[in-house]
């Protein structure tokens, strides 16, 4: 069968169709197209994502990537006969965003006749993960779990227990901002650009320890704690009292802004793994996940999975290739399919809302 999968909850325009078939008790995804249209530039300036802009974008780009996303796999004529369900991201997300995807869904499954299906957006970023080096994957599969996910993204930083498929519960998240909103709301004290994660980490990638007369250090806030939460507010207050300490010539100079983006992507860095091993550790995980648009971080997923080879059994590790850890269509078409098999679906008549504040469970 074939799922449309459409993604709308922040500034990212994503449809993606796959292909899930099954034999012999293996289900098998397939990406067949998976086209993002991104409102970076538009909201670069404001250093940040506008809401309604954020809509006004989507409602322009849907057709348009609808129908790019159909051309890729040579669907031009009718649709209906070959997508099989239509998924949609629900929430948490932007809520003017949130509802202009949906409503595109309806339509065109009422339109094509097939299902929709609304998505949790964590859970997308979650199966993704657990599912994209698991093409042979088994669903009643359970050598995966109990499986411990950390969840890193612009509007949510969650650990998240997987005691089977479809079973969730979130046993820690952030107290203030997420761990993107860390990267980039520093960033944007710095002067760096929209969004910040990828930009602290190409300047991080750039400094050497050994020439830099910059030793900053930064908090790793809750490091210690007993608990699974996190917070990153009082990192970003510490990176702009450092920055105001410094004079302006300091604050331009590239051995600085290194030095800084460095740190920040290093203090945020610890945090995460600690915690996420701690958890999987006293849990008795099985695998770790990592996902959400933070996963693409080198630094993170290079640390996490040297970290997981120590820990005091073996663990697995499970994460998406960098493209598939930001927001895509891709993650929710697979999502889809889950809920689908669960009959978690409406008919083309039938209403449903948007939920910005959804929480996976
Ligand atoms: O999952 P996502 O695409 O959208 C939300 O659901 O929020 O995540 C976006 C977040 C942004 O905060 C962005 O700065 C961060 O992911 N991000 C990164 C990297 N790529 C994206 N953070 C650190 N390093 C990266 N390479
Ligand atoms: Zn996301």
């Amino acid at each position: 069968m074939k799922i449309l999968g459409i993604e709308t909850s922040c500034d990212d325009t994503g449809i993606a169709i796959v292909e899930v078939s099954v034999r012999h008790g293996r289900t098998r995804f397939k990406i067949l197209s998976n086209i993002i249209s991104s409102q970076v530039e538009i909201h670069k300036k404001y250093g940040g994502v506008y809401p309604m802009l954020a809509k006004r974008e989507h409602e322009k780009n849907l057709p348009i990537v609808l129908d790019q996303a159909l051309r890729q796999m040579n669907i031009n004529s009718i649709p209906s006969h070959q997508i099989d369900v239509v998924a949609c991201t629900q929430g948490p997300g932007l809520s003017p965003c949130l509802w202009t995807g949906l409503n595109f869904a309806k339509n065109i499954a009422e339109e094509w006749d097939v299902p929709l299906i609304p998505v949790d957006h964590i859970e997308a970023h979650l199966l993704i993960g657990l599912l994209f080096q698991n093409t042979q994957y088994q669903i009643r599969n359970t050598k995966y779990f109990p499986a411990v996910a950390l969840i890193v993204s612009g509007g949510h930083t969650q650990l998240v227990l997987v005691e089977k498929m479809g079973s969730y519960r979130i046993i820690g998240e952030t107290r203030d901002d997420a761990a993107g909103e860390a990267f980039d709301k520093t960033a944007r004290i710095l002067g760096l650009g929209f969004p910040g994660g990828p930009e602290i980490a190409k300047i991080a990638s750039q400094y050497k320890i050994q020439n830099t007369k910059y030793k900053i250090r930064l908090p790793r806030p809750m490091l210690h704690t007993k608990d699974y939460d996190f917070s990153f507010s009082g990192l970003k207050t510490a990176v702009l009292y450092d920055y105001q300490s410094r004079s302006p010539r300091e604050r331009r100079s590239k051995a600085y802004i290194q030095a800084m983006a460095a740190e920040i992507q290093q203090a945020i860095t610890d945090v995460l793994i600690a915690k996420t091993i701690r958890a999987a550790e006293e849990y008795r995980a099985k695998t770790i996940i990592l996902g959400g648009g933070v996963a693409a971080n080198v630094e993170l997923r290079q640390q996490l999975s040297y970290q997981i080879q120590n820990t005091t059994y073996k663990i697995q590790f499970l994460i998406p290739p960098p493209h598939l850890c930001t927001d895509n269509g891709a993650m929710i078409a697979i999502a889809g399919y889950f809920k689908f098999l669960h009959k978690k679906y409406i008919g083309p008549e039938a209403e449903v809302e948007a939920k910005p504040n959804l929480r996976i469970e």
